[in-house]
C-alpha cells in the first residue's frame, strides 16, 4: 500500500472530509490491503469512542399499511399481494415489556406512513411506553409529518426520531419515488425534528437503480451540514412485487466501506449494522461492526406479523422469536470480540431533553 494512500485516509480523518475523487477511488480502484486499511481505521475510532460495546434497539413493526408507493418498497400502496397489518396498542405495550425484559433500552416504533394512527393515537401509545418504562428511550420511524406534528411526538416523550434521506439528490430521488414525495420536503422535515429537539437519525440505501458516485458524495455533504446522530445504511435488495423487482442488490462491500468512510468522518455517530446488510450477507452485521458499526436492531415485533414487514425479499429473523434474536445476536457480538451493552446509548454528545 503506497504511503500516499495512507496519508489521505489520515487527513481524511484529521479534517473530517473527503473529496469526490478520494470516495470514487475507494469504491472503484482501492486495493484489497488499502480497503482493510480504511476499514481498521474506521474500527479503532469507533472503539476509541464505544469501547467494544453494542447498543441495542428493539424494533417493532407496528403496521405495514403505507399510502406512499415508493418504487424500492415492498409495502408501497400498490403492492396488493402484502398481507397488511395493524398491532393494537396493546401489543405494542406487550412487545416492550418483552423487550425490557430481554434487556432492551430503546425501542423503535417503525411502521408505513398509515394515516390510522393519528397523532392523538400516536402520543398516547409514545407516553404510555414512557409511562411504563421510564428509563427508556422510545425512537419513532413513522416518515414524514408537518413540524406541529413532530412536536407534538416529542412533548409526549419521543427521544429519537429515524428518517433516511434516501438520497440528496432532488433528480435521484425522483427516479425513486413518484412526484407526490420530494427530496426537499423529506429534508425540511429531517431539519424540523433536529430543531425540536430529537436525536436525528437519516441514511440511505447502497446501490439503488441509478445512483451514482457523485450521488453517495452529496449524500455525504448532506450529512456533514446536517450533523445527524445516527446515520442509517444498507444494501437495496429487490423486492418481487415492486417496479424495481429486476434490478440487482446493493454490494456488500460497497455498503461497508461507505460505513468505514461515515465512521472516520463522524467519530461519534451512532451506526447500525442494519438487518438488510444481514440479509446480503450470512455475516453482514459482523462484518458491519468490523466496518465500524455500532448499533443492532433486532427485531421485537410478534411472530405472526414479522413475515409480514417484507421492505425487500429474503428478509432475515422472519420465522425467529424476540428472545431467539436477542441470544443469537448477543452471542454473534461475542465471537467477534464485542459485547452488547446495557444502556439507552444515546449518542456521545446527547446531554438530556430539551
Ligand atoms: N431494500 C433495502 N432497504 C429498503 N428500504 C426500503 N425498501 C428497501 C429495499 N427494497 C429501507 C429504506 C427505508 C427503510 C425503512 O428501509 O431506506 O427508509
Ligand atoms: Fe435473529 Fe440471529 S438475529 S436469529
Amino acid at each position: 500500500m503506497s504511503t500516499s494512500f495512507e496519508n489521505k485516509i489520515l487527513d481524511m480523518k484529521e479534517k473530517k472530509e473527503i473529496s469526490l475523487e478520494l470516495l470514487s477511488y475507494i469504491l472503484s480502484e482501492a486495493s484489497e490491503e488499502e480497503k482493510e486499511y480504511l476499514m481498521s481505521t474506521a474500527r479503532e475510532i469507533a472503539q476509541s469512542v464505544f469501547g467494544k460495546d453494542i447498543y441495542l434497539r428493539g424494533l417493532i413493526e407496528f403496521t405495514n399499511y403505507c399510502k406512499n408507493d415508493c418504487y424500492y418498497c415492498g409495502i408501497r400502496c400498490s403492492n396488493k399481494n402484502a398481507s397488511r397489518y395493524r398491532l393494537t396498542e396493546e401489543e405494542i405495550l406487550s412487545c416492550c415489556d418483552k423487550g425490557a425484559e430481554l434487556g432492551f433500552q430503546t425501542f423503535v416504533l417503525q411502521g408505513g406512513e398509515d394515516p390510522y394512527y393519528t397523532d392523538d393515537k400516536v402520543c398516547e401509545i409514545v407516553s404510555k411506553i414512557k409511562k411504563a418504562h421510564p428509563d427508556c428511550a422510545v425512537t419513532l420511524s413513522i416518515g414524514e409529518k408537518s413540524y406541529e406534528s413532530y412536536k407534538r411526538f416529542y412533548d409526549a416523550g419521543a427521544d429519537r426520531y429515524l428518517l433516511r434521506h434516501e438520497t440528496a439528490n432532488e433528480e435521484h430521488y425522483a427516479m425513486l419515488h413518484p412526484a407526490s414525495l420530494s427530496g426537499a420536503h423529506r429534508k425540511q422535515c429531517l431539519r424540523d425534528l433536529k430543531e425540536i429537539g430529537f436525536q436525528v437519525g437519516c441514511g440511505i440505501m447502497i446501490g439503488t437503480p441509478h445512483q451514482t458516485i457523485e450521488n453517495i458524495y452529496e449524500d455525504i455533504l448532506f450529512m456533514q451540514d446536517l450533523q445527524p446522530h445516527m446515520i442509517g445504511i444498507g444494501p437495496f435488495i429487490a423486492h418481487k412485487d415492486t417496479p424495481f423487482k429486476d434490478q440487482p442488490s446493493g454490494s456488500v462491500e460497497t455498503t461497508l466501506l461507505i460505513l468505514s468512510i461515515l465512521r472516520i468522518l463522524f467519530p461519534k455517530v451512532l451506526l447500525p449494522a442494519t438487518t438488510a446488510l444481514g440479509t446480503a450477507d450470512a455475516m453482514g452485521r459482523e462484518k458491519g461492526i468490523l466496518a465500524g458499526a455500532n448499533v443492532l436492531m433486532p427485531n421485537l415485533s410478534p411472530s405472526q406479523v414479522r413475515d409480514k414487514y417484507l421492505l425487500y425479499d429474503g428478509k432475515i429473523c422472519t420465522g425467529e422469536e424476540a428472545a431467539e434474536c436477542n441470544v443469537c445476536l448477543r452471542a454473534r457480538m461475542n465471537k467477534i470480540g464485542y459485547q452488547v451493552a446495557d444502556s439507552r446509548g444515546d449518542h456521545p454528545d446527547f446531554t438530556g431533553r430539551m
